[in-house]
Order: C-alpha cells, then sequence, then structure tokens
C-alpha cells in the first residue's frame, strides 16, 4: 500500500473500509484501509475519528512511522485553514505551496541524535510538485475552482490566534493559518515520501471575521470535502 490520505478536521472517513491498528516505536497509530476499485488506499484521520486528539497532542511521529511501515510513499493531505488572504473566503480550495513555523511544543524530527542521528532535512519545497500537478488535473475535472497556493503559517493551537499574531503571520507572508501541518509536512519529508496538502478555508482568523468555532469549521468543510478527497482518490486511481 504506498498511497494514504490523511483527513484533517472533518473528514473522519473516505469510504467503506477496514480499520487497523498499527504499532510503531512511537505508540500507536490508528488506520483505514480502503478499497477503491482494487486498490487500496490507507486512511488516517489525523485529529481521531471523534476529533479526540487536539492538535499540539497528535502522535505525529506515530501517524507518520506508520503510513512508512505500511508502504506509503505518497500522501495527500486536507487542511481546515482559517485565511488571513482577503483573496480567499470561507469555502475555497487552496493548495499549500510552504509553510511558516510556529510551533513551540511538538516533537518534530525522527533524528534526535545517537543512534538516529543527525540530520537537517532540506525545506526548499516540503510539498511534492507531482502530486500538486497530478492534484490540478483531477480538480479540473471535477470542477474544483482552485483559488490559488497558499503559505500556511502553522500555530501551536489548540488556542486560536490574537489579532495581533495574525497581523504578525500576515505581514510575514502567510495566506493561511492552521495547527497541524507542521510537523507533519516535516516528518514526511525525513521519511522520503512525497507529500501535499490542500487547504479548505473555514473562516476569516481573527480580527478579520467573526468569533471562531469548531462546529462551524466543520460546517464550512462540508462545502468542498467530499469533491477534494475523490480528486484524491482519482489520481491514486489513475
Ligand atoms: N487558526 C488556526 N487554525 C485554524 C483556523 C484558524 O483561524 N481555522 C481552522 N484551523
Amino acid at each position: 500500500m504506498d498511497k494514504a490520505i490523511i483527513g484533517g478536521t472533518g473528514v473522519y472517513d473516505i469510504g467503506n473500509s477496514t480499520s487497523m491498528e498499527v504499532d510503531t516505536i512511537y505508540g500507536k497509530a490508528y488506520v483505514d484501509i480502503v478499497n477503491v476499485d482494487g486498490e487500496k488506499i490507507v486512511f488516517l484521520a489525523r485529529h481521531g475519528k471523534g476529533h479526540s486528539n487536539p492538535p499540539h497532542l497528535i502522535n505525529y511521529r506515530a501517524n507518520m512511522k506508520a503510513l512508512e511501515q505500511l508502504g506509503v510513499k505518497y500522501v495527500y493531505a486536507t487542511a481546515a485553514v482559517g485565511s488571513c488572504n482577503e483573496n480567499y473566503s470561507v469555502g475555497d480550495v487552496v493548495v499549500i505551496k510552504d509553510f511558516i513555523d510556529f510551533t513551540k511544543s511538538r516533537p518534530n524530527t525522527f533524528y534526535e541524535g545517537g543512534e538516529t542521528g543527525v540530520v537537517h532535512t532540506d525545506m526548499s519545497e516540503p510539498y511534492c510538485r507531482n502530486l500538486i500537478s497530478k492534484f490540478y488535473d483531477e480538480a479540473k475535472k471535477l470542477s474544483i475552482d482552485i483559488k490559488g497556493e497558499a503559505v500556511y503559517c502553522c500555530t501551536e493551537g489548540p488556542r486560536f490566534e490574537t489579532a495581533s499574531e495574525i497581523r504578525m503571520y500576515k505581514s510575514l507572508g502567510a495566506d493561511v493559518v492552521g495547527m497541524t501541518n507542521v510537523p507533519e509536512v516535516v516528518l514526511s519529508k525525513e521519511l522520503g515520501m512525497c507529500y501535499s496538502a490542500v487547504g479548505i478555508i473555514t473562516n476569516f482568523c481573527t480580527g478579520i471575521g467573526g468569533d471562531i468555532e469548531l462546529h462551524d469549521i466543520e460546517g464550512a468543510m462540508n462545502k468542498n470535502k467530499e469533491a477534494v478527497t475523490k480528486a484524491f482518490i482519482n489520481v491514486f486511481k489513475g
């Protein structure tokens, strides 16, 4: 099984599947094996099925190591994101092209010295161009309107940002803000996987729109999540 889809907030399954527990040296990961026209695709709900793991406590290393152990080489992920770019509004779909990391307290590498060694992974292109370009092709066939390519600022959470923080992130070049893509993309790169994330805008960030609530975020995801995951599946089928 060399293909996986990671579902973020609002994306908790992608069809008929068999659940599986994978043991890794970092702990357990829980995945579903989805049969798509005879092809097995691994699905991983990043926050757990009932959104039970907050962003700062997700066991990213167990998740990514489990995918590696299953043989995964290609990963598409969904990401619910707030927008700090007026060109992207609620329900819009963006391709993530780069990230800015403001996380604080997460294990963010497999390389911790000693036996694991010291490795400085190249981040000049964190997101896989090949998967992005295949996503564009399939999105076009499904009439998904991709609004642009976005710089993702990853915050520690679980709280939302202050208005001043959002002004700062925006001034640094961020277009969208989320709480999970780091270290997920970093760990996938360390494992030599091709990883691509597609953002669905669920709200305007603090200070730009009104109050932000999890149920509004999940509601906004509903608009495009099925089309986006279908495009992922179609790439994997092709
Ligand atoms: N900030 C951080 N993470 C998010 C947001 C936000 O506004 N919306 C969805 N995930």
